[in-house]
């Protein structure tokens, strides 16, 4: 068991590639704690979670007393996962452009730097180090195809912040052994991509897009975290994986 005697905070835990990461590191022996907006399917997840609390990542607030008392609760926080995050499709419709750009950009963006920054200070001063996965995109990386192209989109540009953050606070993590880095996934069967994947048209053309011939699953992902968030990858900070099926390498 890779995960033995640490625990682990989630975000996103409710859903998608967050559900798989409490499943996966709950398995490897981790005590998990998951947080999400979602409270009806986190508390779907039942036993699996030995902490279990709504927050909204913006909130600072929230995110500060959040963080805290998981560290009371399990006397640390060894490892992060930053899987809340939402796309240009969640913006409400009828909202203005600017301000569904800062909202994709305030969820995907300050979220993950406000509970970053959290659990680094927890990680400080427990002097424990500690590990922290990021959920940038391939769409940190590339711009989107013509096809999927509109107006300017706060997705692809919050990825790509999410990645310069990550360098950032590894570089800054590290004299306290805090290694930081991000995965960059490719299109993964989760309930982000259901509107993309149920027309047949742009789920024909996604296909075509991964060399592998297939989408990714949650799983997948959630085996690169472990990866990352493990002392396997203790020499490994401040940079990407691609989780994408060969999405990259075209
Ligand atoms: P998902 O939609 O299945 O799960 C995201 C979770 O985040 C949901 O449970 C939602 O309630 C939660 N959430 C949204 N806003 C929140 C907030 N303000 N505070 C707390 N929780 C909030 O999505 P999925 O696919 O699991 O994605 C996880 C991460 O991976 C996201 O950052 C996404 O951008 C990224 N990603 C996903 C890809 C995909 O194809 N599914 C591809 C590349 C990156």
């Amino acid at each position: 068991m890779r995960l033995q005697n640490k625990t682990a905070l989630v975000t996103g835990a409710a859903s998608g590639i967050g559900a798989a990461c409490v499943a996966l590191f709950k398995a490897e022996g981790a005590r998990v704690a998951g947080v999400d907006l979602n409270t009806e399917a986190l508390s779907a997840l039942g036993d699996t979670l030995e902490f279990s609390q709504r927050l909204d990542v913006t909130d600072k607030v929230a995110v500060d007393a959040t963080v805290d008392a998981v560290a009371e609760q399990f006397g640390g926080i060894d490892i992060l996962v930053n899987c809340a995050g939402i796309t240009t499709r969640h913006v409400p419709k009828g909202m203005s452009w600017e301000d569904g750009w800062q909202l994709v950009m305030d969820v995907n963006v300050k979220g993950t730097l406000l509970i970053s920054a959290a659990v680094m200070v927890v990680q400080r001063r427990t002097a424990t180090g500690g590990a922290i996965v990021n959920l940038s995109s391939i769409y940190g990386q590339v711009a989107r195809p013509p096809f999927l192209a509109g107006l300017p989109d706060p997705y692809t540009h919050s990825k790509g912040a999410v990645l310069q953050m990550t360098r950032d606070l590894a570089v800054s993590g590290a004299p306290d052994r805090i290694r930081v880095n991000a995965l960059c996934p490719g299109f993964i069967s989760t309930p982000l991509t259901i509107g993309l994947r149920e027309n047949a048209q742009v789920n024909a053309q996604l296909l075509s897009m991964h060399p592998l011939g297939r989408l990714g699953e949650a799983d997948e992902v959630a085996r690169c975290a472990l990866f990352l968030a493990s002392d396997d990858a203790s020499f490994v900070t401040g940079t990407s994986l691609a989780v994408d099926g060969g999405y990259l390498a075209i």
